[in-house]
This record gives structure tokens, C-alpha cells and sequence, in this order.
């Protein structure tokens, strides 16, 4: 074996010609390649973003009998040196992870191509998180689970593969947690021990072995450095966290604005209203049928009138129709994806017979956000909504192109085994820069159902086509989860399911799940009855009411968790095993979640429920609707009336509520409350603000407010810390301490001593009011 270094890239040369590359990103991160005779020597991916920067790292090498030994800041890679194998080692010399046979490279007898497999030891008491787009449960040990998009109405629970192909997985034993992100888009497979108990393998149809190990130890820290390497979205408009209503389809205009002037009247807050394929001429991307809406943009404009933004559904298949404006272009620009022997790719879609748009050609890409961008001036529209790209067919085996499809690849033609799992990444990257136009100002939303690793950058996401069933409520938060430690964060799922109808009790729990979801929205087939929240007696309208209400309370909450998530890639969602890894009862759990640093959640699941099991992540936690203080680390009974949802925060937290707003942008707010939640010794709280749209805050036009409290038995301090020089509405602060466990006899604002007339106190909740300009701190003394 022979080694040659370029920087922290180490290549050691086998005697069988094929060559281990080790490539020291940074600290944290090593690329594992392994280069055999056939591989190729472009090597292209698209899920690594392009603003991830590679510091680096300074990497001792020295060898010993055995092995050579790769020392890093932090990791340290040890190469067998009779086998290639493996090993990954902290600082203190225990292993993260290490190969069981190692690479293993196997000509394909089926396809003529070849498959890469890759087996690792499974460390004892190891559990796996991860892969995205799963039915089952959190936890991964002992499944297998194989990674190609496909659209899959109705998926059940442990159904798989669905929508999104995600290679990348967690593990995490003896505490310690690393990643291990297999960028390769071929059909792959991964297996956690299932079929050899000690084993945890992974392999693809095709490409390289080519993974990127991602140290931890701590599972938050895997995921935010997996999310450093495949991307971020850009912060979205507020209005996109706010509430959306959808169906199949609201249409003609007159629905459209009855549904529109319905959520005013019953004063359900709603930022957006989608339009479902019935829109189109004949389901024709980019026209409307002048029938059922003669002046589009009138539509879009009566909408905007009452406070709502519009959101198109826009599919990538292109009907096959010589007088269609979109088709005729495609063909004189050979924009369409081709079999192998030339013809062109054609299946059935919505229109019938249609022709795809090559999204991984730049050329087509660039035509695509043109067309997108002419659709957004000429309409108003606010939002793309791209589905049916996994791609999805109807009527052809396999239910998506032929193998043989050829594909641009960005300049590395390939075949759809290549290219299908990214196909749908790349349309929702050509429609999101459909907003890259400075006069346009805005900031966009796009919603993708297909996605592979790297996609969370153009879009946020939903869950696909699930069921009104209360299995699929359990879903819902399950999957939220997994996309969440898996880099997507700006998920959720059709409220209430889009097969079938829910009862009035589905509803609401679900809606009360969604509100602490990032995507926000209630879609249904429309088929079996109506969704909107009217539609299932009085108190189901009141209780989803008041749950939409909170959301919109927790707007800057919400805002600033996502301002975490793109500037420090902190997942928005966290399963308890990422909250607290180093407690087993953790590792099983999948009902709870955190939303943020602060908010602990947990659905409701099961009809009838007046109460539940929680479990409690060690620390203080007070219960947000009693204000008691609970003690984690242990499963409690919780009350859950229809009307709560178990919902806990953290002891010393900060949480900015908004006034309630019937869509953002409302009106201007005048006072901004902060709820304080008493206790703990030292907590952090942050709110992040801008203009909330628009661009001024990548100027600098923004604030981050840094909140710390300190309690003790019989004082508290709250500090408050502002950088930047975002001028907001508001002039004051509500403060509300909740949970005071005495009656302070001294109260100092901005370190001055005032009288207990400015304060109002009762049920252990202290009121004051406080000058925005001048706050910065408050101290009370029993
Ligand atoms: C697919 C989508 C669904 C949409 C329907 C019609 O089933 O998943 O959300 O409503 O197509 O466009």
C-alpha cells in the first residue's frame, strides 16, 4: 500500500488498484472514497451545498505494524493495512465506528453496471436515527430500508420506500453519536442489523462508495454538521409559517374567495391559499382554464385584498399538445428527457400523455424559472407547489421513467437509475430561483414532495398523501422528526389527512400536532368531505381556532428557532433521543418532541383520550397550561382535555408571543409579550427579528435578542441583550412571569427600584410593562 497526501486528502494506494481517499473537511468531517478502475473521474454531487467551506484539518500521520493511523483534531481514522478496513476513534481512543468487511464492489449481473457495498460493525447497545423519509420507527436497529423516490398514495406505516431519499443516518452508542451521509444517488439500500444482527450495511446499484463519516458526540452536533455540508434554506417570508388552507382543488374563483372570506368570518388566522391542478387548462403547467378563473390575477389580488397569498400547484410533466406554448418550446429547445435509443420519454400524468422537462440540465433549469418567474409577475402568485416529482407516472410498471432514461447530470450523462432520486431536487431548485430577481423583493415558498439530501435548500416539504386515521396522526409526528434530524426541517403533513375524512376529534388533535409543525397546512383529496376547520361542529372550529391562534402567538418563536436552524443548522424539531442521548428511556421514545431550545411537545394519538403518558426529558420543565413545575427524567400522567395538548417548557425560558393576527402583516404590533417561565439557574432565550420579507436583513437589517434568566428560591433576574438595528413596531414589552414562587417585595426595572403599583400580580404570574428602548433587565426579591 502506498500513500499520498495533498493537503488533509490522504490517498493509499492498494495493491489490488484501488485507491482508499480520506479527506479531512474539517474537524468533524472525513470523506471516505473508494476510487476502483471504473470509477469516474468527475466527481459531481449534488447534495453538498456550495457554500460549505472545507477548513481542513491537521492530520498527524504515522503507521504501526497493523495499521496507519490518521490523527485529526478531533478524529482519528486507523487503516488496516492488510485489508482497508477501518476504524473511527474519538480523542480518548473509543471507537465512533468501524468496518465489519469493509468496501465491497461487485459487478451488477442484472443491469451490466455494478453495485458498492460497505458493511460496518454494529457497537453494542448502538441504535440508529435518521434516513429522512421512513414509516416506521424512530429508532432503525434490526430494519432494512432502501432509498427510491416514488409516489406512494395512501403509504401505510412501515411502508418503504415513499417520496424522499435521504441516505444519511445517525448512530449513536456508549453515548457518543456520528453520522454517516452515503451520497450516492443510485437506488440504495441500508441495513441496521436485520439480517445479520452484528452488522449494519449499506450499498447502491451503481456510482461510488463515497460517505462522509460526521463526528459527534452529541447527536445535535451530527445532524448540525450533516446540515453544514448539504445546506440550509434561505429564512422564509413570515407569512410561510403562518396557517395555509388546501384542497384538491379550491376552484372556480368564486370557491376560492368563498373559502377565503369563510376563515375571516369564523376569524381562523391564514396566511395562504393553494391552488390544486384544477386550475390549469387541462392540467396543462403554467396556463388556466379561463372557464373557472377568467382574470387570474384578479383572483390573486381579491386574495391578497383580504390578507392571503396564493400558492400554485405546478407538476413537471408537460402535456404532449403542438399548440401548447410550454411543450412547443421544450421541443424546439430539446428540453425533454429521451429513452436510450432516442425517442422521448412519454407517460401519463394528469394531462395524459406528457413529455419531462430534464431538470438536471442547466439549460432546462434555466428555462424552467423563467417560465416560473413570467408566472409569478404576470399572477401575483407567492408560492410553487411542485409535486408528482419523484417523478410519478400512472400507468407505467414501476410507476416512474424507465431505467434507460437519459439525463444530463449536470454535464456527467447518465441514466435515470442515476439521476431519478434527484430528479425532483432539481426542479424545485430551478423553481425556487424563479424569486432570484432583486425588484421581485421577496422571499420564496416552495414546497417540494419529492426530495434527496441537499433539497431542504430549495424547499420545504410535506409528507405526501396520507390518511385520516389516527396511525397516520402517529406518522405525522414520527415523520416530522426523522426529516427533521435528516437536515429538512420546514416539514409537515396534511392536516387531517388527505385520504379519507377525520372525525371532529382527529381534526382537532391532528391541527394541535401541526401547530408546532414549521409547514403549517391542511390539505385533503376533497373527496370524502370538506377540511376546513368549520367543517366539523362548533367546538372542533373553537379548538382548532385557538390552536391556530397560539401558532400565530408563537410566530417569533418560530421565527427565531428557523433563524437558528439557517445561520447555526440547529434541527427546528428534536426527538427526546437528540434532547437528551445520554438517558436510555430516550432512545425508544417517538410521541414527544422539542420544538426549538424551549418547547416540549407530545400528541395526543388516540380517540377518547382525556389524558396521557409523557415522558419528561431530565431537567425542570413547567407545564405551559397549569404553570406547575415538573421534574423530568421520568414518564408522567398529563391531563389532555380536547382542548390541550401535553405542552411543556423549559424552566427559565424566554418565549416572544405575538397579539393574535388574523394573517401577518395584519396590522402593526404594538407590544410584544414575553412569557418568562420561573426557575433554573441559568437559561438562554433568543429572538431573532427582521422585516419578516424581503431582503434588508442579509444588510444587517435585523435584530438578535439575547435573553438570559437566572432563579433562585427567592430572587430572579431577567437580562435582555440586543445586537443589530432593526427597528420594529412595537414600543413596549408585556413581561409575564409565570410560576413565581413568592411575592417580591423588591422589583428593580433597568436596575432601578420601582413600586410593586407597577406590577400586577396574581395566581404566581407577575405582569410588568416595559419600554422596548430602555429595557434590559429586571430583578425581583421575595
Ligand atoms: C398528489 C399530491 C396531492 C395533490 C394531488 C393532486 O396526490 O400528493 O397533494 O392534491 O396530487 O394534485
Amino acid at each position: 500500500m502506498s500513500i499520498a497526501q495533498e493537503e488533509s486528502r490522504f490517498s493509499l494506494i492498494t495493491s489490488e488498484g484501488c485507491t482508499l481517499e480520506l479527506t479531512f473537511l474539517t474537524e468533524n468531517i472525513v470523506q471516505v472514497r473508494y476510487l476502483v478502475e471504473e470509477s469516474e473521474s468527475n466527481h459531481f454531487s449534488y447534495a453538498i451545498d456550495s457554500r460549505f467551506t472545507a477548513s481542513g484539518d491537521v492530520v498527524q500521520t504515522t503507521e504501526n505494524q497493523i495499521s496507519y493511523l490518521f490523527q485529526g483534531t478531533q478524529i482519528c481514522v486507523e487503516v488496516n493495512k492488510e485489508n482497508c478496513g477501518i476504524r473511527i476513534l474519538n480523542l480518548n481512543e473509543e471507537v465512533y465506528c468501524e468496518d465489519e468487511r469493509g468496501f465491497h464492489w461487485e459487478e451488477h449481473e442484472t443491469f451490466g453496471g455494478h453495485i458498492v457495498k460497505m458493511g460496518k460493525v454494529v457497537q453494542e447497545g448502538e441504535h440508529y436515527y435518521g434516513m429522512g423519509d421512513k414509516t416506521m420507527h424512530l429508532n432503525l436497529r434490526g430494519r432494512r430500508v432502501t432509498n427510491w423516490a416514488m409516489d406512494v398514495y395512501g403509504f401505510k406505516k412501515e411502508e418503504d420506500p415513499i417520496y424522499k431519499a435521504i441516505p444519511f443516518y445517525l448512530g449513536v452508542h456508549h453515548g457518543r453519536a456520528y453520522g454517516i451521509f452515503f451520497d450516492n444517488t443510485f437506488r440504495s439500500h441500508f441495513d441496521f442489523g436485520s439480517e445479520r444482527r452484528s452488522v449494519t450495511s449499506f450499498w447502491a446499484e451503481g456510482g461510488e462508495m463515497n460517505y462522509y463519516f460526521v463526528a459527534g458526540p452529541e447527536m445535535v452536533d451530527v445532524v448540525r454538521r450533516y446540515t453544514s455540508l448539504t445546506g440550509v434554506p434561505e429564512l422564509p417570508p413570515m407569512w410561510a409559517l403562518g396557517y395555509q388552507q388546501s384542497k384538491w382543488s379550491y376552484s372556480p374563483h368564486d370557491k376560492v374567495i368563498e373559502v377565503a372570506s369563510k376563515l375571516r368570518e369564523h376569524e381562523i388566522p391564514c396566511d395562504a391559499i393553494y391552488l390544486d391542478i384544477d386550475y390549469m387548462h387541462g392540467f396543462r403547467c403554467f396556463t388556466w382554464d379561463q372557464s373557472k378563473f377568467p382574470d387570474p390575477a384578479d383572483t390573486v389580488q381579491q386574495l391578497k385584498n383580504r390578507g392571503f397569498k396564493t400558492v400554485a400547484i405546478v407538476d413537471p410533466g408537460i402535456k404532449v399538445d403542438p399548440e401548447y406554448f410550454v411543450f412547443q418550446e421544450g421541443m424546439e429547445q430539446n428540453y425533454f428527457c429521451r429513452r436510450a435509443d432516442g425517442p422521448y420519454m412519454k407517460g401519463k400524468v394528469w394531462p395524459g400523455d406528457c413529455y419531462f422537462p430534464d431538470f438536471t440540465h442547466p439549460r432546462v433549469r434555466k428555462w424552467w424559472t423563467g417560465l416560473c418567474r413570467d408566472f409569478i409577475e404576470k399572477t401575483g402568485i407567492r408560492g410553487i407547489w411542485n409535486d408528482m416529482n419523484e417523478p410519478a407516472l400512472f400507468e407505467i410498471e414501476g410507476k416512474t421513467f424507465p431505467d434507460d432514461v437519459r439525463h444530463d447530470f449536470d454535464g456527467n450523462p447518465c441514466s435515470h437509475r442515476k439521476a431519478h432520486n434527484v430528479y425532483g431536487m432539481q426542479m424545485v431548485r430551478a423553481t425556487s430561483k424563479a424569486w432570484k430577481k432583486p425588484t421581485l423583493n421577496q422571499r420564496p415558498l416552495v414546497i417540494t414532495r419529492s426530495a434527496y439530501a441537499g433539497t431542504q435548500r430549495y424547499a420545504a416539504s410535506w409528507t405526501g398523501d396520507n390518511i385520516a386515521s389516527w396511525e397516520h396522526l402517529w406518522l405525522a409526528t414520527m415523520h416530522c422528526q426523522r426529516l427533521s434530524v435528516t437536515g429538512f426541517s420546514f416539514v409537515g403533513t396534511d392536516i387531517g389527512g388527505f385520504i379519507d375524512h377525520p372525525s371532529p376529534e382527529l381534526y382537532v388533535r391532528w391541527m394541535q400536532l401541526a401547530t408546532f409543525h414549521p409547514f403549517f397546512r391542511t390539505h385533503s383529496s376533497g373527496d370524502h368531505g370538506e377540511q376546513e376547520p368549520w367543517s366539523f361542529g362548533e367546538e372542533a372550529l373553537r379548538v382548532s381556532r385557538d390552536f391556530i391562534e397560539l401558532r400565530y402567538r408563537l410566530l417569533p418563536y418560530m421565527y427565531s428557532v428557523f433563524y437558528q436552524y439557517v445561520t447555526r443548522f440547529t434541527p427546528m424539531i428534536r426527538p427526546l433521543s437528540m434532547v437528551d442521548q445520554h438517558d436510555p428511556d430516550t432512545l425508544y421514545r417517538v410521541d414527544e418532541f422539542m420544538l426549538g431550545d424551549h418547547l416540549l411537545l407530545c400528541p395526543v394519538l388516540e380517540p377518547n383520550a382525556r389524558s396521557r403518558y409523557v415522558y419528561i426529558p431530565r431537567g425542570k420543565w413547567l407545564n405551559y397550561w397549569t404553570n406547575e413545575t415538573v421534574e423530568g427524567g421520568k414518564e408522567i400522567l398529563v391531563e389532555a382535555p380536547l382542548e390541550q395538548i401535553p405542552l411543556f417548557v423549559r424552566q427559565g425560558a424566554v418565549i416572544p408571543f405575538f397579539p393574535v393576527m388574523q394573517f401577518v402583516g395584519e396590522k402593526s404590533i404594538d407590544q410584544l409579550t414575553l412569557l418568562v417561565f420561573f426557575g433554573g439557574e441559568k437559561t438562554v432565550s433568543e429572538l431573532y427579528e427582521d422585516s419578516g420579507d424581503g431582503y434588508e436583513y442579509q444588510k444587517g437589517v435585523y435584530n438578535l435578542k439575547t435573553f438570559k434568566t437566572f432563579s433562585t428560591e427567592d430572587t430572579f433576574k431577567l437580562q435582555l441583550k440586543t445586537s443589530g438595528h432593526y427597528e420594529p413596531t412595537y414600543s413596549t414589552y408585556q413581561i409575564l412571569v409565570k410560576g413565581l414562587p413568592f411575592i417580591p417585595s423588591k422589583i428593580w426595572l433597568n436596575e432601578m427600584l420601582i413600586s410593586a403599583d407597577e406590577v400586577f400580580i396574581e395566581n404566581q404570574s407577575l405582569t410588568i410593562l416595559a419600554e422596548r428602548n430602555t429595557f434590559n433587565s429586571l430583578r425581583l426579591e421575595k
